[in-house]
């Protein structure tokens, strides 16, 4: 994907209205630069090969984590406040009251990781993210 135009996130925000599931507006050496509109809850996962970064471009959003022994916390996000969830670690992204975000990671994450046991909902899309 190679474009030479500026990108303005607010206008490829206002392009597309499904939530969870991204669309990706830039493509960086191997990296995916990709926004999402996010509402509820999204599942359990994780990625054993890389670390996601999250960027909250409005509303608030939240990440809980789990550890290896099991043990939950989270972060919540407000508005220009950034994340990044290490390589292998389970986590849920939420945004009760609806959020966009920003997500920095390898071409080809797909948006559910591995997940283990349970099936994707259907208001989830797992995808590798879609083309603006
Ligand atoms: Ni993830």
């Amino acid at each position: 994907m190679t474009s030479t135009a500026p990108i303005n996130l607010d206008t490829a925000l206002a392009s597309f209205t499904e939530t969870w599931s991204p669309r990706i507006v830039a493509r960086m050496n191997d990296y995916d630069v990709r926004i999402a509109h996010t509402h509820g809850e999204h599942m359990w996962h994780s990625h054993a090969d890389t670390d996601e970064f999250f960027l909250v471009l409005d509303g608030v959003f939240h990440i809980a984590l789990r550890d290896g022994s099991g043990e939950e916390s989270s972060v919540r996000l407000a508005k220009g406040d950034m994340y990044v969830v290490p390589q292998g670690v389970e986590h849920k992204p939420s945004a009760p009251d609806g959020a966009s975000i920003l997500m920095f990671e390898p071409a080809g994450t797909s948006t559910t990781g591995d997940h283990t046991g349970a099936a994707v909902p259907d208001h989830i899309d797992s995808t590798t993210g879609h083309v603006l």
